[in-house]
């Protein structure tokens, strides 16, 4: 049986009676190769055994894992393999050969394991391997395999060595992303979410596009995760599939929230959040910033079309060090994929042909890596001040001459020690939270201070 003849059969045993695509407004086609798949069907997923599902699946390439084989491949799910957790529960690291099955390449591998009391359950788990199994691209994490034995339900993935975009953009403690590397993300990524609209066999809106997602492989090349929300898009004259509002607060696109109707544009703004995150180094949705920043997308989205506010919003970790030219590009096609009226967002190739000739650019400024900290009680004080144009204008040019001084202390330090490659005006707390500004920061607030800032 072909694989997806198989997955389609899985969905026959899984879902029981088909109940057809009740959450699309597209009609179904009848020369589909691919399973429809639906959010709206009621699924308990208790009337289907492992038994029947390793029959059916038997010729595809997902291998059925038992419990016991992946409490092995974990060493117990084992604390110290867990590689963290989300809503769907604990991911676990493990090793898998072909001492576990004949054939299987030798390979660390990511166990993801249902919490039972979690957010998440078995429609999240067979969408997962619905698409995942059928969809393979480079720019897609591979699903190797499953478990479902009585209640468990466990996914088994391909290993992602540096983990998620979320961690590496902020959750780094020692030296901050730099700019080809972000870039590189934003084009992998980009390509995927293009694979899914354009070149999949039916088109898939993948719904949950977000940092947290995105997984890098050890030289930084993006794979979308998690496809426990991804739909089938629209088909025939349909335009949209209505759906019940499901997503991730911040990425989850302004129309898509208001009106359930669900189009590929949806997901494009969610990759315009992203990219967002990528320059500015910051989380789309922070309360602990000041009242106008806690959403990034509102608060940024005016300076990303105009080059001279454009540095407000770049991640200071960057330091400069950043392609100029490469970045007002990003940040153009970021504006328009966060555009309100989603018939104004670009497609996902259109980005991809934005994104992909940047990488080529090669006016990024050489010298030492720099890590800066970030400085949230500074931008915190420039908040406050931009309400008053008089204050703000004191405001710039303390900061250019504090900013002159500072580059002058630098230079001072590199040339005395000229191998360091760390040169920070800030010290990281060991908890990576609390930020001790040096002399020359509390100098500088001392400023403020005094002038009633
Ligand atoms: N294939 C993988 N390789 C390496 N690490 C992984 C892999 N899959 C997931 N992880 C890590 O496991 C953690 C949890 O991932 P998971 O996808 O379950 O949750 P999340 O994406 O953080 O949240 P959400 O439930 O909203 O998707 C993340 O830190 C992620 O980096
Ligand atoms: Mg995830």
């Amino acid at each position: 049986m072909s694989e997806k003849g198989a997955l389609r059969s899985l969905l026959g045993i899984c879902w029981g009676a088909s109940k057809g695509d009740e959450g699309s407004s597209g009609k179904s086609s009848s020369n589909s190769q691919r399973r429809q798949y639906s959010d709206s069907d009621d699924i308990s997923g208790a009337s289907f055994s492992q038994e029947d599902l390793s029959l059916k699946l038997a010729g595809s390439n997902l291998h059925a894992f038992t419990i016991a084989e992946l409490k092995a491949v974990t060493r117990n799910f084992t604390m110290t393999n867990l590689l963290g957790s989300g809503g769907f529960g604990p991911v676990y690291k493990g090793y898998i050969d072909d001492k576990l099955r004949p054939g299987l390449k030798p390979q660390h591998v990511a166990v993801k394991s249902l919490d039972l009391d979690g957010q998440q359950g078995h429609r999240e788990w067979l969408a997962e391997v619905i698409f995942l199994g059928q969809l393979r691209h480079p720019h897609l994490v591979k699903l190797i395999g499953y478990c479902c034995e009585d209640e468990h339900r466990m996914l088994v993935y391909e290993f992602m060595p540096r983990g998620s975009v979320e961690n590496q953009l902020f959750k780094r403690l020692l030296a901050s992303l730099p700019w080809s590397t972000r870039l590189k993300i934003a084009v992998g990524a980009a390509k995927g979410l293009a694979f899914l609209h354009h070149d999949a066999e039916k088109p898939v809106i993948y719904r949950d596009f977000k940092a947290s997602n995105i997984l890098l492989d050890n030289d930084y090349s993006a794979k979308l995760s998690d496809f426990g929300l991804a739909k089938d898009g629209p088909q025939g004259d349909n335009t949209h599939v209505t759906t019940r509002v499901m997503g991730t607060h911040g990425y989850a696109a302004p129309e898509y929230i208001l009106t359930g109707h669900l189009t590929a544009k949806s997901d494009v703004y969610s990759f315009g959040v992203v990219l967002l995150e990528l320059l500015a180094g910051r989380r789309c949705v922070d309360k602990n910033r000041p009242n106008r920043q806690k959403n990034l997308v509102d608060w940024a989205r005016p300076y990303l079309n105009n080059a001279e506010k454009l540095r407000r919003v770049m991640d200071p970790s960057l330091d400069g060090q950043y392609s100029v030219k490469g970045s007002q590009k990003v940040a153009a096609i970021a504006y328009k994929c966060l555009s309100h009226n989603p018939k104004s967002r670009p497609n996902m190739k259109v980005v991809v042909e934005t994104l992909e000739p940047l990488l080529n650019l090669n006016d990024i400024p050489t010298g030492p890596f720099i890590y800066v900290a970030p400085k949230e009680k500074v931008d915190e004080d420039e908040e406050k001040e931009n309400d008053d144009k008089k204050k703000e204008k004191i405001e710039t040019e303390t900061t250019t001459q504090d900013q002159k001084n500072h580059n002058n202390r630098d230079q001072r330090h590199k040339q005395r020690f000229p191998n360091s490659v760390i040169h920070s005006e800030v010290t990281l707390h060991k908890d990576g939270k609390s930020l001790f500004r040096n002399s020359h920061f509390r100098k500088y607030q001392r400023h403020n201070q005094e002038r009633g800032a």
